[in-house]
């Protein structure tokens, strides 16, 4: 009988095991922690590119300070900003960001993207090669200092990329946004600003040859020499790393607005300077990547080994 019974549950245990070798790598999961280094509270935007599912959150409030961790699937692509001055209209109940804003009318976008301009951090998951892809884009404008750092990742040039330059104040004049107080909160590129084929490296200047960087990109790439300054700036811009986790830091250097006016270069020194890397190690809310299902099925493994002992 006992024999009987571990002949017909061995089997069983068997296909458990295939199961569970075959569904791992499908619940493995990156994890980004926004990190609130702003003196200001900032609103992240969270948007999936076509085709891929909306992560858990969408958007979500971030008071100075504060840091959030938002776990996505291993094979995740979309992009990350942060709202500014956001606030709920009394009247209509709707919320509403002055940078970066969504226009869902709510915290959550839903789906929706950021309206230009806004410093956006772009993400491909274990794309080719396996590999994360990953950049800071002024393609579409500015609206904050944004840092992107991987955590436990390899291969590939694994480093931090961003813009932690203020380039809000220096902003030329045709390019910026102005808030309530006439203050300057945000800076347009050129392609939004003016439209110009030029500028937007479309119609005739659609291709890397044609379209090449122009005074405006360049006050972008000058500032922030690691982020997208205009659409073919893939060369100097683009990052790649493995099985890594990532923090995305706003305004990750208080004093980098201070220091843009210096005769050095401010802001690779800030991306790779003390100051920052002190800011993410003293930052312990990020995990490694952890193949959460492997608890739960070694449990039901668990259960069923029982289950058989006990016939
Ligand atoms: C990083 O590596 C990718 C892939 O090899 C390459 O296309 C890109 O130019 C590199 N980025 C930088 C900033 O060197």
């Amino acid at each position: 009988m006992v024999q009987a019974m571990a002949a017909r549950t061995q089997p069983f245990i068997l296909v458990l095991i295939h199961l569970v070798l075959s569904t791992a790598p499908s619940v493995e999961s990156a994890t980004f922690t926004f990190i609130n280094k702003c003196s200001y509270a900032v609103w992240p935007g969270i948007l999936s590119n076509a085709g891929t599912p909306q992560p858990s959150m969408t958007g979500f409030a971030l008071q100075s300070g504060e840091s959030n961790a938002l776990p996505v699937p291993a094979t995740w692509s979309g992009r990350m900003w942060g709202r500014t001055l956001c606030s709920q209209d009394p009247a209509t109940g709707k919320f509403k960001c002055l940078t970066g804003d969504c226009g869902s009318g709510t915290l959550e976008c839903s789906g929706a993207g950021a309206i230009p301009p806004a410093t956006l951090a772009e993400f491909t998951l274990d794309g080719a090669g396996g590999l994360d892809f990953y950049d800071v884009s002024l393609v579409d404008g500015y609206n904050l200092p944004m840092l992107v750092v991987p955590q436990n990742g390899h291969g590939g040039n694994c480093t931090a990329t961003g813009c932690a330059a203020d380039l809000n104040n220096p902003c030329p004049a045709e390019l910026m946004v102005s808030g309530d107080g006439g203050h300057s909160v945000a800076c347009n590129s050129a392609c939004n600003a003016f439209g110009d084929p030029r500028y937007c490296c479309s119609g005739a200047y659609g291709t890397p040859d044609t379209c090449k960087p122009t005074t405006y990109s360049e006050f972008f790439k000058k500032a922030c020499p690691r982020a997208y300054s205009y659409a073919y700036d893939d060369g100097t811009s683009t990052f790649t790393c493995a099985s890594a986790d990532y923090t995305i830091t706003f305004c990750p250097s208080l004093s980098t607005s201070l220091k843009t006016e210096g005769d050095q270069d401010p802001v690779a020194a800030d991306v790779d300077g003390s100051p920052i890397s002190a800011v993410i190690h003293s930052s312990a809310a990020h995990r490694t990547r952890s193949l959460s299902g492997v608890p739960t099925a070694l449990a039901v493994l668990a259960a069923a080994w029982q289950l058989w002992r006990l016939h």
